[in-house]
């Protein structure tokens, strides 16, 4: 099967030597990249900005802004069996980028931010996509229930929970724990490191494929 992967943080210019980012290493969605390939799966990661070598035998595209990912994830999804997103993208980005690095004047500055386009969920909107969906949720409080609503704001087969308001988990950490959040039924899986979740949710998630959503 063909995996399309989301990874890493995205950038945000804000001048030409600064931008907005966020404290994500890539790992967690590295980890499935690896998984998939090593399952002989065709993988197509499509990752922001990171430190990690890319996994052998993988399809890499590199992006930097949110909108960049947009494009590319419109550009190959339609390929994918199996879309999984496990990027942090930013919701905002400043509104207009400066041409010059911008001059220190007064004691504050105010940057407007606009909304980014939400990558998961134009999936099944705007790109048409109708294999299995799999997004991920961030959150710092109310897990489920804010997990939850992603999944069927999102149109979501499956969305990957973790709390990332924990120093030992989620962003930029070795291991994570998760919870499978389905339309029917929440199973958790136990701290492990992304390595092992890795391969976990590439078996899982080969297991909702049926004919109906096999392109
Ligand atoms: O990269 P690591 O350091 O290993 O950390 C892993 C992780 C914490 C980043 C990862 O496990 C994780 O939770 N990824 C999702 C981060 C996130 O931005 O979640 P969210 O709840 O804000 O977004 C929900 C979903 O919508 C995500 O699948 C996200 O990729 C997607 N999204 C969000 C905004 C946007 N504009 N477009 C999107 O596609």
């Amino acid at each position: 099967m063909t995996i399309l992967i989301t990874a890493g943080p995205t950038r945000e210019a804000i001048d030409p030597v600064r931008y907005l980012t966020n404290r994500s290493s890539g790992k967690m969605g590295y980890a499935l990249a690896d998984a998939a390939a090593q399952k002989g799966h065709r993988v197509i990661l499509v990752s922001g900005p990171t430190e990690i070598d890319v996994p052998d035998g993988i399809d890499f595209i590199p992006t930097e802004s949110a909108a960049d990912m947009y494009q590319a994830v419109e550009y190959w999804i339609g390929k994918a069996d199996i879309a999984i997103f496990a990027a942090a993208v930013a919701d905002y980005r400043p509104a207009q980028i400066a041409e010059q690095k911008i001059k220190k004047s007064g004691d504050t500055l105010t940057l407007e931010l606009v909304r980014n386009p939400d990558i998961l969920g134009s999936a099944r909107s705007t790109f048409g996509f109708n294999g299995v969906l799999v997004g991920f949720a961030a959150e710092t409080e109310d897990v489920e229930e804010n997990a939850l609503g992603k999944l069927e704001r999102k149109g979501c087969d499956l969305v990957v929970a973790n709390d990332v308001s924990r120093k030992d988990i989620g962003f930029d950490s070795n291991e994570n724990e998760i919870l499978l959040v389905y339309p029917d039924r929440i199973v958790p899986l136990e701290k492990a490191s992304k390595h092992h979740l890795g391969h976990q949710l590439i078996e899982v998630v080969e297991g909702m494929i049926t004919p109906s959503n096999h392109q």
